[in-house]
C-alpha cells in the first residue's frame, strides 16, 4: 500500500496503476475498526484501485464538540487498511483540504439536513457535503462506500451527487455490530465500563420496535415511545432523538406505508452514539 499525504501524490499514485482503472473510495476519519474495513473489502472486490482516506474534519464538528478528543491513531490504521486490501492510503492535513483562502462551501440545504443529527449538529452536514466533495473531486472514483449507521448523511451526500449531477455511485454498506448489538463507532471507545455495558440498549429499542411492526403495528407515535421506554430504562442513556421518517426523502411520516428508517441517539457522559433500523 501507498501513502499520499498530498493531492499531487495521491494523483500519481493512481496514476502508477495506469489508465482506465476502475476506483473504489472509502473515506473515513481513521480510528478504524470492522465497519470501515468492511467497506475497504467491498470496494476491493468492486473495483480496480482502492483508495482510503483518512481526515479528520474540523468543519464538521461544531463548537465545544469531540474534535480534539477524536480518537485517532494513524500507524494502526494504516495496518489495518493495508490488510483489508487498500491500494492507497490518503492522508492529508488540514492545510491539503482546505488551502489558505479556500472559501468554497457545499451545502445541501431543506429538512433533510435540519432534522435528526442536523437539529444537534446545525453545522454538522455543511460539513460533511463541503469535504465529501473536496475529497471526491481529489479521488474521482467510480463508487464510494459510507456505512448505513450514518443513515442520514448518506442521504445527505446522494442528494448532493444527485444535485451536482457527480458522477460517482454512492454503495451503501451494512451495520456492523459488537456481538451484544452495540454498532461499531470510532466513538465507542470513548465510553466508560458502564456507559459500555448499557449502550446496547440502542440497537435493543430500535430491534423490539421493528418487531412491533412486523406484528403489525405502523403508528409512528406509537412505535416512537416505544423505542423511547426502552432506551430510557437505561439510567446513564441521555436521548438526543427518536425518529421514525421515510427512508428515501427523510420527510415526516404518522404511518408506515413505505420503507421507514427509525433513527437514534443518544449521549452516554460525553459520547454520542447513533444507530438505526429500517422498516421495510
Ligand atoms: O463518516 C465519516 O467518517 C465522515 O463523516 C466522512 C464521510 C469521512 C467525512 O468526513
Amino acid at each position: 500500500m501507498k501513502t499520499a499525504k498530498t493531492v499531487d501524490e495521491l494523483r500519481n499514485e493512481i496514476k502508477v496503476f495506469g489508465e482506465n482503472k476502475t476506483i473504489g473510495f472509502a473515506p473515513t476519519m481513521g480510528y478504524l475498526h470492522e465497519g470501515h474495513l468492511s467497506l475497504i473489502k467491498r470496494a476491493k472486490t468492486e473495483n480496480d484501485i482502492v483508495v482510503v482516506s483518512i481526515f479528520v474534519n474540523p468543519t464538521q464538528f461544531g463548537p465545544g464538540e469531540d474534535f480534539e478528543s477524536y480518537p485517532r491513531d494513524f500507524e494502526k490504521d494504516a495496518g489495518l487498511a493495508e490488510a483489508a486490501g487498500a491500494d492507497i492510503l490518503f492522508l492529508p492535513d488540514a492545510k491539503e483540504i482546505y488551502p489558505v483562502g479556500s472559501a468554497t462551501i457545499v451545502e445541501v440545504e431543506g429538512p433533510i439536513t435540519k432534522k435528526l443529527c442536523g437539529s444537534s449538529r446545525p453545522t454538522h452536514f455543511k460539513g460533511v457535503t463541503t469535504v465529501v466533495n473536496i475529497l471526491l473531486n481529489i479521488v474521482s472514483p467510480d463508487k464510494a462506500y459510507f456505512g448505513q449507521k450514518d443513515a442520514q448523511q448518506v442521504a445527505v451526500i446522494k442528494k448532493m451527487i444527485r444535485g451536482l449531477h457527480m458522477q460517482v455511485a454512492i454503495v451503501t454498506c451494512p451495520i456492523i455490530r459488537e456481538a451484544d448489538g452495540l454498532a461499531l463507532s470510532s466513538r465507542n471507545v470513548g465510553l466508560k465500563t458502564e456507559e459500555r455495558e448499557q449502550a446496547p440498549v440502542l440497537s435493543r429499542a430500535l430491534n423490539i420496535a421493528k418487531d412491533l411492526w412486523i406484528s403489525g403495528e405502523n403508528d409512528v407515535a406509537t412505535l416512537k415511545t416505544v423505542i423511547a421506554n426502552e432506551i430510557n430504562t437505561m439510567p446513564l442513556a441521555d436521548i438526543d432523538y427518536v425518529d421514525i421518517l421515510d427512508y428515501e426523502t427523510l420527510a415526516g411520516i404518522e404511518k408506515i406505508d413505505a420503507p421507514a428508517l427509525a433513527a437514534v441517539a443518544v449521549r452516554f457522559g460525553n459520547t454520542r452514539l447513533i444507530d438505526n433500523i429500517i422498516l421495510e
